[in-house]
């Protein structure tokens, strides 16, 4: 599958306010179903104060008013299903916002300090210790993210049969699937022990690295399991594809019961030729990749490989065999933006509007947007539409192209600087070198990033080839 990823408060407007909603989703889905996707997933669009880019929910049955209604949603579904397009919603089961009702309902629903003070030495992604004080009660409250979003007790019966239930409603009124925020965080120790010094970096880059600790009892309890079996549960038949950041070796509690995991360890990997092999066959040898590049948490492609490496990297991630994941606006080449002072984290820059077209905000809102709207470099989607050498096109042949490919990834061994991979009859390969390299023995190009002549693969330069 190729999943797009909606970001629906920058994907498009419909009614003025600068703030994207799903009717504007609805209104560009045919961009997606052009683009050859066979799902989309819409990040959060559910009530929330907004303290986490959607991410801090104050109710999971319902729309956020700056997005819509739940007819809105009813109406979503059912477009993208008209379309062809398969749905997932995006489920945040570690914490609440803090103005979820729970939190002042059910107090015993999330975790508390027993000390007039943290519990131990844990820090929250953002910065911090991962405790507060709730100044309405005076206890002292885990949060794993911001200090808004309080993180729930999965060892309490009671959370994951409420949890159920929101899974239920959602696949009631139709979606496919969900993709599930930081399950990592669900089960912590029991005993809530210290996280021990760090004796090296972490597996993956932190928000902060600044506290030198392990995160050992923080997060990944090892019975982490039994609670995404309890989701697994609510969920029989849907697609679940989960956010774990951990490498793909400690995948296997997760992947038992769910279809697919994102390899964070390919998304950061350094655009060397080493670490990109490695990461590939680490994830492969899951079976069960959820592959991405990009996401609205991160630098995007030009950012983050530069420029003349963004092409090999759509390659990259549209020959991989399973599941796809692809971020919007990266098929119009787009680069990070401005930050706008709306997450305390910095990640604004990675959510900038789409560039549509050259109207107004380049037609993402007909108001004041919420975040600056700029046009790639590549041009908005309605110059690159029909250009056959434009940014869309080469994502456009890629998700053809990937229809064709079967069979595991085989890594192959290649000049230096150069990833090359087998699938079945077909070659995959990307100069990530300073240097034009030979690319392996091939009977037959078939898509190619410009080849500055027949034989030598330039810097950033990528082919699939029949081999
Ligand atoms: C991962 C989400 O992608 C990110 O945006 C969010 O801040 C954290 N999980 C916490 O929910």
């Amino acid at each position: 599958m190729v999943v797009y990823q909606i970001y629906p408060r920058s994907f498009q407007d419909s009614d003025g306010d600068g703030s994207g909603d799903l009717r504007g989703v609805v209104e560009r889905l045919d961009h997606v179903a052009a683009l050859g996707a066979d799902a989309i997933w819409l990040s959060p669009f559910y009530p929330s104060p907004w303290a986490d880019g959607g991410y801090d929910v104050a109710v999971y049955q319902g729309v956020d008013p700056r997005f819509g209604t739940l007819s809105d949603a009813d109406a979503l579904i059912a477009a993208a299903h008209q379309r062809g397009l398969e749905v997932l919603f995006d489920v945040v089961p570690c914490h609440t916002s803090i103005e979820h009702p729970w939190f002042r309902e059910h107090p015993d629903w999330y975790v508390w300090s027993d000390r007039d003070g943290p519990q131990n030495n844990w820090r929250a992604t953002f910065g911090g210790p991962a405790w507060s004080r709730d100044p309405v009660s005076g206890g002292w409250y885990l949060h794993s993210f911001y200090p808004e979003q309080p993180d729930l007790n999965w060892r309490n019966p009671e959370v994951p049969k409420a949890f159920g239930e929101v899974l239920r409603f959602w696949l009631a009124r139709g979606v496919d699937g969900f993709r599930i925020d930081a399950l990592d965080r669900l089960l912590k120790d029991p005993q809530l022990r210290d996280d021990p010094p760090a004796d090296g970096p972490p597996d993956l880059p932190e928000a902060h690295m600044d506290a030198g600790l392990a995160p050992r009892n923080s997060r990944n309890a090892p019975d982490i399991g039994t609670a995404v079996g309890q989701l697994r549960a609510a969920a029989p038949e849907a697609l679940l594809v989960g956010e774990v950041y951990l490498l793909s070796d400690g995948l296997a509690p997760y992947l038992e019961h769910l279809d697919a995991c994102f390899s964070f360890e390919l998304l950061h990997a350094p655009w060397e030729a080493d670490r990109v092999r490695a990461a590939i066959a680490a994830a492969a040898a899951t079976g069960q990749a959820a592959w991405v590049l990009s996401n609205h948490d991160f630098p995007r492609l030009p950012d983050r490989v530069g420029p003349q490496n963004v092409r090999a990297a759509a390659l990259l991630l549209l020959t991989l065999p399973g599941t796809a994941f692809l971020y919007q606006g990266d098929e119009l080449g787009m680069a990070d933006g401005a930050d706008g002072g709306h997450d305390r984290a910095g990640r604004d820059r990675h959510r900038a509007p789409m560039p549509w077209d050259a109207t107004d905000n380049h037609g993402f809102t007909a108001g004041e947007p919420w975040l600056p709207v700029d046009a790639p470099a590549d041009g908005t989607a309605e110059q690159q539409a029909g250009d056959p050498a434009s940014m869309l096109a080469w994502y456009q042949a890629l998700i053809a192209l990937r229809r064709t490919l079967d069979g595991d990834v085989e890594v192959l061994d290649a000049a230096p600087g150069v990833v090359a991979f087998r699938r079945g009859k077909h070659v995959i390969a990307l100069n990530l070198g300073g240097e034009p390299q030979p690319p392996p023995a091939v009977r037959e190009v078939v898509l190619a990033t410009p080849l500055s002549d027949a034989v030598a693969l330039p810097p950033g330069g990528a082919i699939v080839a029949v081999g």
